[in-house]
């Protein structure tokens, strides 16, 4: 079935909600993105359709969370090679608002603050960033959240529609931040949405795929696959309970001329707090996120390692 573009909140309602009576569906997955789609976030789409039986992806630069209007222009806008992927997937309905009709009155007044766990890693070099993502986040899960209760006797079982749809929001692991933020935002505030996260999609080389890979020369990408060779050394030690020698990985990247570290660390996945010194001299046991982000010649890539032993 092709893909249907919908452009307003009203459109996307009424859609979503005429797919799920005519599938008699009791599930709903929603992917919100940027557009600029790669297979990162193929791997989202394809995980939402796997596990829904109606599911929408939205397109939307929001400009409430670009510190710089520079970046904001410059960000990539291909919204047609973002629908053909996202057809491909088998995405129901592509949901690509302009700003007015997200934010009718303007930048709104009230928004979402991500308090602590906002303002460290990458909040520390992108104020309001997370503000601005968890914002936007909010209203999407507003706006795809399936119309509510089921005709009578269209549950498997054949019970009354008296049950809510299944709601689902797809979110990628490589944005480790966003993804902890969203979670805790859905439990804090109590959002009615299952938030899935889903892992890293990586080219054959291990460099992590990232709308802003496509800014890198060809010897910047180069560069740039220490970030993973050094999150593989940790996940190699994770693995052989051995210490997490983060010193010699921070060497390794440090070694590469073109490579400027902001922050590498290893973290509760959670919290995202720092582990306690001695995980890098004890065995390693247990769960951690390994996080890293650095600049590579003009570009600022991020990337991650779950670590688990
Ligand atoms: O990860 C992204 O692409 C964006 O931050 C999101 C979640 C779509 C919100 O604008």
């Amino acid at each position: 079935m092709s893909i249907q573009l919908v452009t307003t909140v009203a459109g996307l309602r009424a859609e979503s909600a005429r797919l799920l009576r005519s599938r008699n569906g009791v599930s709903q997955g929603l992917v919100p993105t940027m557009g600029a789609l790669h297979e990162g976030h193929a791997a989202l789409a394809h995980t939402a359709v796997e596990q829904n039986d109606v599911v929408v992806a939205s397109i939307f630069v929001n400009p409430l969370q670009f510190g710089d209007a520079v970046d904001l222009d410059r960000y990539p806008r291909t919204l047609d090679a973002d629908l053909a992927l996202l057809e491909e997937q088998g995405v129901d309905l592509a949901f690509a608002p302009s700003v007015e009709e997200v934010y009718p009155g303007g930048e709104p007044l009230v928004r979402i603050t991500s308090g602590r766990l906002g303002e460290k890693w990458e909040g520390a070099s992108r104020p309001g960033h997370f503000d601005g993502a968890l914002t936007v986040v909010a209203k999407l899960l507003h706006y795809g959240m399936p119309a509510a209760g089921l005709p009578s006797g269209s549950l498997p079982d054949g019970s009354s529609g008296a049950a809510l749809p299944a709601y689902r929001a797809y979110f990628g692991q490589k944005d480790a931040q966003q993804l902890a933020l969203v979670r805790r935002m859905a439990a804090d505030l109590n959002f009615p949405v299952e938030i899935v996260g889903v892992p890293t999609v990586r080219s054959d080389d291990g460099l992590a795929l990232s709308s802003r890979n496509r800014f890198l020369s060809d010897e910047e990408r180069e560069a740039a696959l220490v970030l993973s060779r050094a999150l593989r050394l940790l996940e190699e030690r994770a693995n052989a309970h051995e210490p997490l020698d983060v010193e010699s990985a921070q060497a390794m990247i440090e070694s590469q001329p073109l490579v400027a570290l902001d922050y590498f660390d290893v973290v509760d996945p959670g919290s995202l707090e720092p582990l306690a010194e001695n995980c890098r001299e004890t065995p390693f046991r247990g769960e951690a996120l390994a996080l890293i982000a650095a600049k590579v010649g003009p570009v600022r890539l991020i990337d991650n390692m779950p670590l688990s032993s």
